[in-house]
């Protein structure tokens, strides 16, 4: 009997971000697939079923990404139930699309169970609204991966009018900012670091587009996004003024043990 391929997305950081229906694929999964940058306690959702990491990770070996789609195929064919797990959305530059165009061409049943990206989770971990009635009613996200990509959209861009929100740039941040100034953006357009958005390590820089490119910030490890426009100022307003500086303060005192990490505003930094 053909077994089953669901394509799930993990949502950020911590275990809580998941929705119910990745939860229940989890539950009934024979073989887990997943990433890197996948939380690792979700796995202990996925009790009865074998789990494999074929994610990239920093000086490692990675599986190839054909071969883990001929792992899709074949165990799909053993007639196994099979969670192709990923961090944030799996269609958000997550290969998501690869997998199913070859899951479809192998004649094998599968489905897309959306997640929440980053792309919209990040921003508003941070306090950022991405849409504000007063500014822009747009976002524009973008991969800043590599300059190929990237660069005709970022070049074309017409200045100060919608909120960017950056995936995979922080290394390319000097590249996207020369030509964001290049093309007429503000020096001053306010800019934001949000790094391991959703965990309990969020950390959060708020400064503007000139200075973003020579911050000394220090992610410390964890996956990035920027966000540059008008309304990441707003982020000093809808985050908690106690999670600038008091440590005691950042976990709100009438919330739950169980949910402390949801509610717990970033470890922020602000431009000096
Ligand atoms: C390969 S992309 C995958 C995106 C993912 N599919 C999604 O929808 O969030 C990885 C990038 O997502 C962003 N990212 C993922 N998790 C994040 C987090 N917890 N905090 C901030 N950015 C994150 C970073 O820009 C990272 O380099």
């Amino acid at each position: 009997m053909m077994g089953f391929v669901s394509l799930v997305g993990a949502g950020p950081g911590v275990k809580d971000h998941l929705t119910v229906r990745a939860y229940d694929r989890l539950q009934r999964a024979d073989l887990v697939l997943y990433d890197a940058l996948v939380d690792e306690s979700l796995l202990e959702i996925a009790q009865g079923a074998q789990r494999f990491f074929v994610g990239k990770r920093a000086g490692r070996h990675s599986i190839g990404q054909s071969t883990i789609e001929g792992l899709l195929v074949r165990y799909a064919k053993e007639g196994k139930r099979v969670v192709r797990l990923k961090a944030g959305d799996p269609f958000v530059l997550g290969r998501g699309g690869e997998e199913a165009l070859t899951l479809a061409a192998a004649g094998v049943p599968y489905e897309i169970v959306p997640g929440l990206s980053s792309a919209l989770a990040a921003p508003a971990f941070a306090g950022i609204p991405v849409t504000h009635r007063r500014s822009t009613s747009s976002f524009v996200m973008l991969s800043g991966h590599a300059p190929s990509a990237y660069g005709p959209l970022v070049d074309a861009l017409p200045p100060n009018v919608t909120t960017l929100v950056i995936l995979m740039g922080f290394k390319r941040r000097d590249d996207i900012v020369r030509r964001l100034l290049g093309g007429g953006w503000r020096g001053s357009t306010p800019a934001a670091i949000v790094a391991g958005a959703g965990t309990p390590e969020q950390t959060l820089w708020l400064g503007d587009l000139a200075s973003l490119s020579t911050t000394d910030f220090d992610p410390r490890g964890a996956p990035v996004t920027l966000v540059v426009g008008d309304n990441v100022d707003l982020a000093h307003h809808i985050q908690p003024p106690a999670a600038v500086d008091d440590e005691d303060s950042l976990v709100r005192n009438d919330a739950p043990a169980s949910s402390q990490a949801l509610v717990r505003p970033s470890k922020m930094r602000t431009q000096s």
